[in-house]
């Protein structure tokens, strides 16, 4: 199933979340309608927002807050993705050129700025304290996810816990932040906010864990985004951390040696390595688990439509190719 399919229950919703976010780009400097437009046009799947109008739904939310919201937590998400390309060096996003590719580093940093804070003029409209502390939250701590990852690049020693932490921080915290946030529309009980944010705590580690498996399996006409960047940037991803555990002296001393060096001259190499671990399995099988675990803490949610799209969401995440 695509993400498409998935948001046929919340389509009008996602069409107005679309029109707050055309709207709050708006600024009077045009570098910044350029750079933020260029980068918002060119798409992106929209869980983010999705999750936020699914976890109001299920709670059965009536009002328009849910669209404001849902627009936030998608500009805090491209803030952080033309921050991140310009750190990875990344040339290919979304099917295009990454904004630094075409505007440079700088034009890329200032306009995330921009984002953030708009991003944060919004969700004062919506004049609730918890959900600024919510969000405030998550933007600091993917902050220091981004930072922790910094410090893991060219490290080889970096085991399962440290990158797990990582991904918690950098991808997780967000998606545990917009389905918790459809909880406190909602007014849910303190019991249901947390499985709202466990799940999308669950589900945002699962969809990283997979992001990290394309990074060496996937099609780029699909995904968007070129492969090996991770092992360019000597990201320990899970993939080579299961190698550098599990296979022979000599795959993990290879492995060891690109993550150190980075660059793509090993990327060969590491990707037959790989395989023969059947390191992209292993990853896999632990986002399985993850996923499992999100469907779990939202099971005894009342039934409804946006629980069962919320449900589809976690196979997704695992079983997506883009
Ligand atoms: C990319 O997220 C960054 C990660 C956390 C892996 P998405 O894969 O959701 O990016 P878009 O918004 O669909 O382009
Ligand atoms: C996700 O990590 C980055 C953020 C959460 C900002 P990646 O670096 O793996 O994301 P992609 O692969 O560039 O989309
Ligand atoms: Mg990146
Ligand atoms: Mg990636």
């Amino acid at each position: 199933m695509s993400a498409q399919q998935l948001f046929a229950s919340i389509a009008a919703d996602m069409q107005a979340v679309d029109a707050v976010i055309r709207q709050r780009l708006h600024s009077e400097v045009v570098l910044i309608r350029q750079v933020a437009e260029y980068i918002i046009q060119s798409g992106g799947k929209r869980l983010r927002p999705a999750l936020v109008l699914f976890a109001a739904g299920a709670m059965g939310y009536r009002g328009t807050n849910h669209h404001e919201l849902a627009a936030v937590v998608e500009f805090i998400h491209t803030a952080t993705l033309l921050h991140d390309d310009v750190v990875d060096e990344s040339e290919l996003r979304r099917g295009n050129k990454t904004a630094n590719e075409l505007f440079g580093n700088a034009a890329s940093v200032l306009v995330g700025d921009f984002l953030y804070s708009r991003a944060f003029q919004m969700m004062v409209s919506v004049n609730n304290m918890r959900v600024m502390d919510v969000l405030s939250d998550a933007t600091n701590v993917i902050a220091e996810g981004e930072v922790l990852q910094l410090l893991n690049c060219h490290n080889a020693d970096v085991d399962i816990d440290d990158y797990l932490r990582v991904i918690r921080y950098k991808t997780a915290k967000l998606f545990e932040a917009a389905a918790r946030l459809g909880g406190i529309l909602a007014d849910a009980d303190e019991d249901t906010e947390r499985r709202l944010a466990d799940y999308g705590m669950h589900l945002g580690t699962a969809f990283q864990i997979i992001d990290d498996v394309l990074d060496y399996s996937s099609v780029e006409a699909e995904t968007g985004k070129h492969l090996g960047d991770d092992l360019a940037e000597g990201k320990p991803t899970l993939p080579l951390i299961h190698v550098m555990q599990q296979g022979t002296p000599e795959q993990a001393a290879l492995v060891r040696g690109a993550i150190e060096n980075g660059g793509r001259d090993d990327f060969e190499a590491v990707l037959a390595a790989i395989h023969a671990t059947d390191a992209l399995d292993v990853a896999r099988r632990h986002a399985r688990d993850e996923a499992k675990r999100a469907s779990d803490a939202i099971s005894s949610l009342p039934p409804s439509i946006f629980r069962d799209a919320l449900l589809q969401l976690s196979d997704f995440a695992v079983a997506r190719n883009y």
